[in-house]
């Protein structure tokens, strides 16, 4: 007979080395002498501090406790973590954590999730610099994915050039790696965007950006900023970029580079106009909508966004058509460096929101617009 016992730790343990780091352990016991043996297996679950759930899943079942759950975890061999809808009674296995599938992972507040005691969970600096410690329960190891230049190795801390200088707590666990970890653990202010310095290495590197609560600007134009338009690529995302100040605007290599960093979920992309009108536009979170942008902007894909994957927002133009000239943003012609910010509208009415070099305009107003604005979050 076998019985499970489950053991839940309601907090993150700090464990010693010598502790198992693993489950399920099983001890056999026996109560007395004519009985049989008995086997219990006990595997300890951390409650994550917050409600994901992921659209990666080895098993999904409705109508299960979380009790159910849990044993459902266990007795499949490469669940690593749970997530639980208390309102649908919907259990879910993952075979990966949630912090190592960014992309499918999402908070939820009507799911708790668990994940199952392991190295990763004792130790929330095994994997360093940005990589995330991901969990392999069959053969019961880990790997740090997600490890950036200059460094690589097992623990992604090992680099040719000099170490770089030591850093606080803050900075190697990624408390001030970007606008919405900032927000997260010191609360920033909601009402404008404000210059702080950023380390998405987790490192001594730092970028200074502005923050506005956990939104981040990428792009930025005024039009009555005399500085010549920045255009950031790739390469130009290093120790000491200073972005707080207009005017730049990111290439989709630039994007993507920070987005290896950062985890985009959302962006916003807007522009407005001396009339006083406004025009914003921002990917929905849907699983099937919600990557459309940020995998058209990483060049993940090819893929325009469609009219539907997006939200819009826009004031002081009551009526406004905003009919697509081909039902998607964005144009087959642009360049993917310059998705960003070419032709990212194309009206049916001949409209556009388009912010190159040469040609800058926000909805029909071509010498009268004031801004132009990416932010990511
Ligand atoms: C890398 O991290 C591992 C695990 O924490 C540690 O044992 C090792 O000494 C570190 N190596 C360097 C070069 O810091
Ligand atoms: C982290 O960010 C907070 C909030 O901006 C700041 O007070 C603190 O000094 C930063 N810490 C480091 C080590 O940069
Ligand atoms: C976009 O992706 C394609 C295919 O992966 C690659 O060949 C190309 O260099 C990328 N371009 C940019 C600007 O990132």
């Amino acid at each position: 007979m076998t019985l499970k016992i489950l053991t839940l730790l309601y907090l993150a343990v700090t464990l010693s080395t010598q502790q198992e780091l693993w489950g399920p352990k099983t001890k056999i016991i026996q109560h007395n002498i004519a009985s049989p043996n008995v086997a219990i297996e006990t595997v300890r679950f951390i409650k994550l501090k917050f409600a994901y759930t992921s659209s990666m899943y080895i098993s999904f079942n409705d109508g299960k406790t979380k009790m159910q759950c849990f044993l459902r975890c266990m007795d499949l061999a490469e669940c690593v973590a749970i997530s639980y809808s208390v309102v649908k009674n919907r259990c879910k296995i993952h075979a990966t954590v949630f912090r190592a599938s960014p992309k499918t992972s999402r908070i939820n507040v009507e799911y708790v999730a668990y994940e199952m005691k392991n190295p990763c969970t004792g130790n929330p600096n095994l994997c360093e610099h940005g990589s995330f410690c991901s969990p392999i329960r069959p053969t019961k190891s880990y790997e740090c994915v997600n490890c950036l230049p200059p460094y690589f190795g097992k623990h992604c801390n090992e680099t040719l050039g000099a170490p770089l200088p030591a850093v606080t707590e803050d900075i190697i666990y990624g408390r001030n790696s970007s606008c919405r970890m900032l927000d997260h653990f010191f609360g920033l202010p909601s009402s404008s965007h404000l210059p702080y310095f950023i380390h998405p290495w987790r490192d001594a590197r730092k970028i200074k950006v502005l923050c506005k609560k956990d939104e981040m600007m990428i792009s930025d134009l005024k039009s009555w900023s005399t500085s010549p338009i920045r255009f950031l690529k790739s390469e130009d995302l290093k120790d000491g970029l200073d972005i707080s100040q207009p005017n730049y605007l990111a290439h989709t290599s630039f994007i993507k580079t920070l987005n290896s960093l950062m985890h985009f979920d959302k962006f916003y992309i807007g522009c407005t106009r001396d009339d006083s009108a406004w025009f914003d536009f921002s990917n929905k979170l849907a699983r099937n909508s919600g990557l459309a942008l940020v995998n058209y902007w990483t060049n993940d894909t090819n893929s325009r966004p469609k009219s539907s994957d997006m939200n819009r927002n826009s004031g002081g133009t009551p009526g406004y058509d905003f009919t697509l000239l081909d039902e998607k943003y964005s144009s087959p012609d642009v360049d993917i460096e310059n998705r960003p910010f070419q032709d990212f509208f194309v009206g049916a009415n001949g409209d556009k929101m388009t912010f190159t070099e040469n040609e800058k305009e926000c909805f029909g107003y071509t010498s009268s617009w004031l801004s132009f604005r990416i932010a990511g979050l």
